[in-house]
């Protein structure tokens, strides 16, 4: 389960980037965090990661203020986001490897998984190979793999299907679906309405660090009267994007 609780950040300026953001993600769903570049999205996704700390307002993960229990929430949680390197020089074997051992993940375990997960993505044949001659989908499922390598009950993805062809792209979707099916708390934020519509089980549209409306793809639609989601998604920015 993620809580947050009237999350509001404010970068070095006065203005307020986050102004106060609520919502709860129940375990064996996915939900969708959708909004435009600069919406605050990312920010929100590192608060919720422990990698920035709210002006106000608090994240609970697992019953547990994200603030106070770093270390025990990092344990907790799968976090994806797409400024992560990988090292160029390293491969996927090895870089799997190390971050097994970062999390002391006995050696009997994960080789299974690790096979398992690099089949499902098409990395088996590139396990060896450097990562700096893999294609942008192929780094991008070795990251996935490796942010899940803990088997975290949450996860934490930030736009996770940027710059991915429609193929690879619907490989993570189909991964994320199946994941959520486990039981797992999922959070996504993306730019792209088509993905929010046919992954998540409720919608947050953030526009300028406030959500204006939340809901099912159907419950946003006929909150706005639209024929579509993507008028529904249009309508909703439009009516609450100051310029
Ligand atoms: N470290 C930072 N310092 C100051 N402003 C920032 C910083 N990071 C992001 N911002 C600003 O906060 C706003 C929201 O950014 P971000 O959370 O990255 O949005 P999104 O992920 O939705 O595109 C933007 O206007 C951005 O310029
Ligand atoms: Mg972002």
């Amino acid at each position: 389960m993620i809580e947050v609780r009237n999350v509001k950040k404010r970068y070095s300026s006065d203005e307020l980037i986050v102004k106060g953001v609520s919502f709860t993600v129940k375990p064996g769903t996915i939900y969708g965090l959708l909004g435009p570049n600069g919406a605050g999205k990312t920010t929100l996704m590192q608060i919720m990661a422990t990698l920035l700390k709210p002006t106000d307002g608090q994240v609970v993960i697992c019953g547990k203020d994200v603030s106070v229990n770093t270390l025990e929430i990092h344990k907790k949680i799968g976090f994806l986001t797409s400024e992560v390197k990988l090292d160029p020089l390293s491969t996927p074997n090895k870089l799997y490897d190390f971050f097994a051992a970062l999390y002391d993940l006995p050696k009997e375990g994960y080789e299974e998984r690790k096979y398992k997960d690099f089949y499902r993505f098409g990395i088996n044949p590139f396990a060896d190979k450097r990562i700096v001659d893999l294609s942008t989908g192929m780094k991008q499922k070795i990251s996935i793999c490796i942010s899940l390598i803990h088997n975290p009950p949450v996860i934490i993805f930030d736009e996770p299907t940027n710059g991915l062809d429609i193929l690879t792209s619907k490989q993570v979707t189909d991964y994320l679906k199946d994941l959520a099916k486990e039981g797992r708390t999922i959070i996504l934020s993306t730019h792209i309405f088509s993905l929010a519509e046919s992954l998540c089980d409720e919608i947050g549209v953030l526009v300028d660090g406030k959500i204006v409306a939340s809901g099912s793809v159907k419950e946003l639609t006929e909150l706005t009267g639209k024929d579509t989601f993507e008028d529904a998604f249009f309508e909703l920015y439009t009516k609450n994007h100051k310029e």
